[in-house]
Formats: structure tokens, sequence, C-alpha cells
């Protein structure tokens, strides 16, 4: 009986060395160590034997037993040893890759221009405000001192809104349009009827033009200043804080005459070239940019007698200054933004919206 244990024992240790799955140990703990398996058949036969051979087979049968226990651990600890590392070769992952950032958004070249512009004169006490983009022909003309069938009108090259019936609608304050510039926005503020004002008006404006330069829609910012004393030495101040904070502290404005029908006397205001530092010149040479030595920002001016009284003031008592002027425009002038063709501003390619 003694051989036969010990037989099992090497017969176990042989097998549970070679085997190399857990459902094949498992198996083999049955067939070995189970209720009815190999030692538990052996141990059987211990029955019949005198007290002296229990004593001694006993002590051999505990021997085996632990032994056969032993084997059952190594090949549990290597078989899990294994399984653990054919799970780190399946699922290996470097975490020092770098990932994949999720796309995150951010505002519009334009919009970007807009808050800049809205913040720069904040600082002066100027008010954001926002006017009807279709708007009447009263605000966008005729309260601008443009009355019905003035020739100036037609510069604006305005959109008109037709109805269903094919006719361009009509109200108690004229033709429906879609504004051609923020200047809608001076009579309506006025008409709001708080004084002092500092109003910077941005919004769209729509005109029949569209090429390199021009769009059929863009947007321009409007100031308007309504006071008791409101001067040209003011505007000018206005005009040269924000060319400095917008374009640079190096740069400086000129006010040009002009002509404008809601503004006397009017301007259009020119900022210094960043290229020729407004010499005109570089390197003896023509500067290609702006030829001169000056770059045109936009109009602007005191705001013409007959705007105030149509704002329901007397022009007497009050007086005031305006400008406007575009954001595409003053944001391309901006050094750094070289941009030949106006319009893929708004051709939604990410390629170059992304840039900015
Ligand atoms: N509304 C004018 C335009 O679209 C620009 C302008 C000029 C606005 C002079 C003003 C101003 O307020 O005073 O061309």
């Amino acid at each position: 009986m003694e051989n036969e244990l010990r037989q099992l024992l090497a017969e176990a240790q042989a097998k549970l060395s070679a085997v190399d799955t857990m459902a094949d140990l498992e198996v083999a703990r049955i067939e070995i160590l189970g209720r009815k398996g190999k030692l538990a058949e052996l141990l059987k036969g211990l029955a019949a034997l005198s007290i002296e051979e229990k004593k001694v087979i006993g002590a051999v049968a505990n021997e085996v037993k632990t032994g056969i226990e032993k084997a059952f651990m190594e090949a549990e600890s290597r078989l899990s040893v294994a399984a653990a590392s054919a799970k780190n070769e399946s699922e290996w992952l470097d975490v020092t890759l770098p990932g994949i950032a999720p796309e995150v958004g951010h505002a519009h070249l334009t919009t970007q221009a807009i808050e800049d512009i809205t913040n720069i004169f904040a600082h002066l006490g100027f008010v954001r405000s926002r006017h009807p983009e279709v708007d009447w022909d009263y605000y966008a003309f005729e309260a601008m001192n443009m009355p019905s069938d003035h020739p100036a009108r037609d510069d604006w090259e305005t959109f008109f809104v037709r109805g269903e019936n094919g006719e361009v609608k009509t109200g108690a304050k004229g033709k429906m349009l879609l504004t051609p510039h923020t200047s809608n926005g001076q009579v309506r503020e006025m008409e709001k009827g708080v004084f002092p004002i500092r109003m910077i008006s941005i919004g769209k404006c729509f005109r029949r033009q569209a090429d390199v330069r021009h769009l059929p829609m863009f947007h321009q910012f409007e100031g308007l200043v309504i006071d008791k004393k409101a001067s040209v030495t003011e505007l000018k101040g206005v005009c040269d804080y924000f060319a400095k904070s917008y374009f640079g502290p190096d740069r400086v404005t000129r006010l040009r005459p002009y002509h404008f029908r809601f503004t006397e006397p009017s301007f259009e205001l020119d900022i210094s070239c960043s290229v020729c530092g407004g010499t005109g010149k570089v390197d003896e040479v023509k500067c290609k940019l702006c030829k001169e030595g000056w770059l045109e920002l936009g109009g602007a001016g005191m705001v013409h007698p007959n705007v105030i009284k149509a704002g329901g003031l007397d022009p007497d008592e009050y007086s005031g200054f305006a400008f406007g002027w575009g954001v595409e425009r003053t944001m391309m002038m901006r050094a750094g933004l070289n941009i030949d063709d106006i319009r893929i501003l708004y051709k939604n390619d990410l390629r170059f919206i992304r840039q900015f």
C-alpha cells in the first residue's frame, strides 16, 4: 500500500506539472483528491490493516496527501501567473499615448472682433445696443436726412423686402428694407428718450454687392454720442483711443473732410499704416499697402441738426457726433491678417476658421 501511495504522489506530481489550463487542473483535483478520487480509494484499504501498520501507512498517507496538495498549489500559481500575463498581453494599453482630443468650438473671427470692439468702447462709457436689422426706410434714410428719392440713397444699394404679392412691403414709416447701415439705430436710440447717449450699436448690414472686398451681409459698429456739448475734439479723442487700443499704441488717426447727409461737418477717419508707419514709404519706395501713409477706416462726423430734430431734440440745445465703421474691414486692417478675399469669412471653411 505504501508503494501505491508513493506511486500516486509521483503520478500526481507528473500530471500537475504538465497541466496547462485551470479547467484541466480542476478535473485532476476531482480525479485525485475528490471524495471518490484515487487517494480516497487507496485509503479505504487502511481499514483492513493492523494498528501497527495503520500508524506507518497513516504517516505515509499524510505525507503523500501534503505532497499532492503542494503540487496542486504550485500548478495553480503557475497557471494564474500565466493567465495574468496572457491578459496583460491581450489587454495591453499604453497610457502614455496622446489622447483623442474632443472637438472644441470657438467664437467666429467676426464675433471675436465684435467682443473686442465692444470692450474698447465700454472703457469710454459707450453702452452696447442693438437695433432692428429689418427696418423701415424712415430710420435708414428719411430720419438720416435723406428724403425719399434723394440720390444719396443710391450709395446704399439697398435690399427691400417684398411681400407674397411681390410688392415691397410698406408701413407708416415707409418701405421695409434690410438695413444697409447701422445708422438706422441713431434716431431709434434717441426715440428711447434717455439722454445723454453714448451708444455703440453693432449689427448686420445688407447691400447688393459681392466681390473680393464686399459682402452682401456684413457688420458695422455705429457710435453715437448725443450730449449738450459734444465736440469734434472729443470725436477725435474717441477715434484715437479706439485706433490705439485695437491696432496698437503706435497708430495715429486723422479726420479727412468728406460728405455724408447725416453729419455736418463730415469726415473719413484714416489710421496710419502699419507697414510704413504713416510715412507712405518703405526704404524710399512707395508703401505697397497704403501708397500714401494712411488707411481708410470709415465715416464719422457731427450729427446733422436735422437728425437731432428727427430724434425729437432741439439742435440748439443738443449736439452729437457719430461714426460708422465696418467690422470686417476694421478687423482685416489689423496687422498680420492678410485676407485677399473677404468672402472666405462666411464660407464655413473650417480650415480657415480654425486658424483664429
Ligand atoms: N452709415 C455710413 C455708411 O454706412 C457710415 C457713417 C458715416 C456712419 C458717418 C456715421 C457717420 O454714423 O457719422 O457708409
